[in-house]
C-alpha cells in the first residue's frame, strides 16, 4: 500500500516495521530505497530476496546522520569527514571500512560499508524514528528488481513489488539517479559511481585528487556495483548523435506500418519524424534537468510498448557523467 510520507503516524507504522524485521520502501532524494535494518541479517537477506539480487552485492546503510555512521564504520580518514561535512545530508555516498560483526550480510561480509545520510525529509524522519526505536541505520538499495531501472515515484515501487510492500510517497525524487560513490577505503578517494555531486566537487571538497576505479582496479577484491549491463528498460536502447538518429528514422521510416508504436526517440535534436509510430519525448538541455526525468521517461517507452529506445548521445561535459553512465549502462544489457 502506498502511504503519504508526510504523514507522521505512516513514519512511526513504519519504523515500528522496520525495527520488527520488516521491509519499507522510501523516498529518497535520488531514489526510491527498499529498506529493512542494516542490523538485521535475516530482514536484509528479504531485501536481497525481493530484488532478485546476488548476496555478493553490498547494499548501502543510510544513516541519519555522522555519528551514526560512526556505528558502522571502524576507520574514518580526514578526507571523509571534509566530504560529509560537504555534502552530508545529501546524494553522496561514502565506502569506509567496517566495524566487525555490524551489518555483515548487508555488506555482503565484504571488509568495507557503503554509508550514505540522505537528505529528503520523509528519510530524514524515518531515520529519526528508527533510531528512537533502536534501529541505527537502514540498508537500502534502489527499491527495483535487480538490474532494472530505478524507481523514482511512489508508484513506480508499487508497479514493481505490488500492494503488499508498504511504499512511504515522497513525491517524484529531486536527483533522479542514484547517489555519487566515492571509496574512502583506501587511503585515496576513489569515484565508484558517478552521480550528481561532480568529481570536481569531490576533489575540492576533499582537497585531493579523485582517483578513478580502473586506476585502482587490481587492488579492487570485489569490483561489486561495476556491471556494464544495469538501469535497462525492456526495450533495446541506443545512443547515437542527432545526426546518426536523423538518418535511421530516415531509413526506417518507411518500413513502419503497424498501429503500435515501436520506435521512442529521446533527443534535444529536433528531427523530422515522417510516421506516427515514433514516440519522441524532448531531452532538457541542462544535465540535471534530464537526470530528474530519465528513469521515468524510459519507464514510459516501455510501458507504452516501445521495441528500441533511441537515445541522443549526451555532451562529453562533466556536468553529464552520472546521466552518460546510467545510459550507457542501459544501452549495454
Ligand atoms: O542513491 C542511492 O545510492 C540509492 C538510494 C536508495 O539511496 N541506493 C542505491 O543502492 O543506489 P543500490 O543498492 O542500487 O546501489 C548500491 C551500490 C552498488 O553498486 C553496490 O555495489 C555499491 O553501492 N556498494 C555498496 N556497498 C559497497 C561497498 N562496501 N564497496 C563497494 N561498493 C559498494
Ligand atoms: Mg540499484
Amino acid at each position: 500500500m502506498i502511504e503519504d510520507a508526510a504523514n507522521p503516524e505512516s513514519i512511526e507504522s513504519a519504523a515500528r516495521m522496520l525495527a520488527a524485521g520488516g521491509i519499507v520502501a522510501m523516498p529518497t532524494e535520488t531514489v526510491y530505497g527498499l529498506a529493512a535494518d542494516a542490523g538485521n541479517d535475516a530482514a536484509v537477506a528479504e531485501v536481497f530476496a525481493a530484488k532478485g539480487r546476488p548476496a555478493d552485492h553490498p547494499l548501502i546503510v543510510h544513516v541519519a546522520d555522522r555519528a551514526a555512521a560512526l556505528q558502522f564504520a571502524s576507520d574514518w580518514p580526514a578526507f571523509a569527514d571534509r566530504l560529509a561535512a560537504a555534502f552530508w545530508p545529501g546524494p553522496l555516498t561514502l565506502i569506509l571500512p567496517r566495524r566487525v560483526n555490524v551489518a555483515s550480510a548487508a555488506a555482503a561480509n565484504l571488509p568495507t560499508i557503503g554509508l550514505r545520510c540522505p537528505s529528503h525529509p520523509a528519510a530524514q524522519a524515518l531515520l529519526a524514528a528508527c533510531a528512537r526505536a533502536g534501529v541505527a541505520g537502514l540498508a537500502a538499495p534502489s527499491a527495483n528488481p535487480f538490474g532494472r531501472i530505478s524507481p523514482t515515484s511512489a508508484a513506480h515501487v508499487a508497479a514493481e513489488f505490488g500492494p503488499d510492500l508498504l511504499v512511504l510517497d515522497g513525491g517524484n525524487c529531486e536527483v533522479g539517479i542514484e547517489s555519487t560513490i566515492v571509496d574512502a577505503s583506501r587511503g585515496a578517494p576513489v569515484l565508484l559511481r558517478p552521480g550528481q555531486i561532480g568529481a570536481a566537487d569531490i576533489e575540492k571538497a576533499a582537497g585531493l585528487p579523485l582517483r578513478s576505479r580502473d586506476q585502482v582496479e587490481s587492488a579492487d577484491p570485489a569490483a561489486p556495483g561495476s556491471l556494464p549491463s544495469h538501469y535497462a528498460p525492456r526495450a533495446k536502447l541506443r545512443l547515437m548523435n542527432a545526426k546518426a538518429l536523423q538518418t535511421a528514422l530516415d531509413l526506417i521510416g518507411a518500413e513502419l506500418d503497424s498501429t503500435d508504436a515501436q520506435i521512442a526517440i529521446y533527443s534535444r535534436a529536433v528531427l523530422k519524424i515522417r510516421t506516427a509510430q515514433v514516440l519522441q519525448r524532448r531531452m532538457p538541455d541542462d544535465a540535471a534537468a534530464t537526470a530528474q526525468q530519465l528513469f521515468a521517461v524510459l519507464r514510459e517507452f516501455d510501458q507504452r510498448g516501445a521495441r528500441l529506445i533511441w537515445v541522443e548521445a549526451v555532451p562529453e561535459t562533466a556536468e553529464w557523467d552520472g546521466v552518460r553512465d546510467r545510459l550507457e549502462r542501459a544501452a549495454a544489457a
